[in-house]
């Protein structure tokens, strides 16, 4: 059973700190063996050609622009997911009705990408909603990088106060470990980093 108890028993711990203070870290989100498999199907299709540069902004009008962000992206296929993101989806699905059972989030899908930033590569801080959409309600990274140490860099830097100035926390790209945090709240950015950083990132949205 891919579902463990063990995940299920730490739900309802994640949900309260989400709806206390908005953003929560997961470490163990997925085990070292699950984080190998996904780190591997990501590299196999990374140098099969499949990921693209990331764009910025929106559809007709997204550019790829390095001094933002330098990040190269592969979107999943929910409906033909590979062996080694069937636990992901399916924990992600739980999360995903928990938080609808407890908040009232009304989250209908999710979208999620694997993201591979090049050493020295970043992503400048922003927010993760476009102007004219709403849909996405929780923002989660799922990191990918065994081994990380403070010296390889590449943390996520989230800003606590509403106009993204002021307080902030370093969050390192662990492996295994995933991020929630609501879409509309939160600034961040990706700092650079010493060592390729890979992660899993989607958006729970409302559909
Ligand atoms: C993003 C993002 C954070 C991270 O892709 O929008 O902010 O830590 N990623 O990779
Ligand atoms: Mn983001």
């Amino acid at each position: 059973m891919l579902l463990t108890t063990e995940f299920t028993a730490r739900l309802p711990g994640l949900i309260d700190t989400l709806a206390e203070q908005g953003w929560v870290v997961c470490d163990d989100f997925l085990h070292a063996d699950e984080v190998a498999a996904l780190r591997d199907e990501a590299g196999r299709r990374l140098a099969a050609g499949a990921f693209h540069r990331a764009g910025v902004g929106r559809a007709e009008s997204q550019s790829v622009r390095d001094e933002i962000r330098g990040d190269s992206v592969l979107w999943l296929d929910p409906q033909q997911p590979a062996p080694a993101e069937q636990v992901y989806w399916q924990r992600i699905e739980a999360l995903q009705q928990a938080l609808n059972r407890e908040l009232f989030l009304g989250i209908r899908e999710g979208e999620f990408h694997y993201a591979q930033y090049p050493v020295g590569a970043h992503y400048q801080r922003h927010l993760d909603r476009f102007r004219d959409d709403d849909a996405r309600v929780i923002s989660a990274v799922c990191y990918l990088n065994p081994d990380w140490c403070e010296t390889d860099g590449g943390q996520l830097r989230l800003w606590l106060d509403t106009e993204g100035r002021a307080e902030s926390i370093d969050i390192a790209p662990q492996a295994g470990r995933l991020l929630l945090f609501r879409s509309e709240r939160f600034w961040h950015a990706v700092l650079p980093a010493q060592r390729e950083r890979w992660s899993l990132t989607g958006w729970m949205r409302r559909g």
